[in-house]
């Protein structure tokens, strides 16, 4: 069925698919810390098991599950970044891997059939019912018991992060209303909205979370969620004056692990 919407967004995600590590974090830095690695590591006898990455992107994670399962899927509506995450794989690997160019929410053909599904910074369609229709599609596809695994933008951090370089910037002598704007521009506040948790950038709409729709998200799509923590990004020069922010704790995505 043609939605104009996700059609728009697949667009828009391939033509970042060039450019893609110049222009989004990447919480598979070595230096972030990412319980993502752990879960996975966690589940016993993955040789026997399907995976499916949702919103693979480029690819990232695709080496490590195709090296480890026995039937990988590797989905995303974007079609430049299929082709990327194509060419990440060689031999075996890329014989036990499927590439499905479509909408998330589109695996009716997969339903009850993987153990394990995975979606890093890829639950990001801004509407809801979209969001909401994608994880009940997950969780149709997953057999009862099995597992999801995801990271998903923290609007939260955005918040934490503007709370800090305002504090800088008055420590730096700037009056209230200079810090606020300086900082504002620094970390292009003008395109989030708080409230409704939301990102625009460059014809792209991004959902960012909070801690408690994921929850409340997961939970009404019968999820059982197990685990929601904090993957940590070191203050670097990846982010917006982090190189000034060391001394405080670090930013954050939100990693949570949840079962069928
Ligand atoms: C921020 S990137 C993350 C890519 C990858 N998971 C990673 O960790 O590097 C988001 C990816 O999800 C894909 N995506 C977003 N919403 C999607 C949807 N509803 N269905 C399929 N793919 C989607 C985009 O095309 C993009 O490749």
């Amino acid at each position: 069925m043609n939605d104009p919407i996700i059609d728009r967004q697949a667009r828009m995600w391939s033509r970042h698919a060039a450019d893609y590590e110049d222009v989004f974090l990447d919480p598979y830095e070595p230096g972030v810390t990412n319980p993502l690695w752990g879960a996975l590591e966690a589940i016993p006898d993955s040789g026997t098991k399907s995976v499916v990455d949702l919103g693979c992107g480029t690819g990232p994670l695709l080496p490590y599950l195709a090296d480890r399962y026995q039937r990988v899927y590797a989905l995303d509506f974007a079609a430049s970044m299929l082709e990327r995450a194509r060419a990440r794989l060689e031999g075996p690997a890329l014989k036990r891997t499927t590439f499905l160019q479509r909408p998330m929410h589109q695996i009716d053909d997969l339903a009850g059939r993987l153990d394990v599904a995975v979606a890093v910074n890829s639950l990001v369609i801004p509407d809801v019912r979209r969001l909401d229709r994608t994880l009940a599609a997950v969780k149709s596809g997953l057999k009862p018991g099995g597992l999801f695994l995801g990271v998903v933008p923290s609007i939260d951090a955005i918040s934490y992060h503007l709370m800090l370089l305002v504090d800088q910037a008055l420590e730096q002598g700037l009056d209230e209303r200079e810090a606020e704007r300086v900082s504002s521009l620094r970390l292009e506040r003008k395109h989030y909205d708080f409230a409704l948790g939301r990102f625009r950038f460059k014809g792209l709409k991004q959902k960012f979370w909070q801690p408690f729709e994921v929850e409340y998200r997961l939970a009404k799509a019968k999820f059982k969620l197990i685990a929601l923590e904090k993957v940590l990004y070191p203050w670097d020069e990846t982010l917006p004056g982090g190189e000034g922010l060391e001394r405080f704790p670090p930013s954050w995505d939100w990693f949570f692990m949840a079962r069928a």
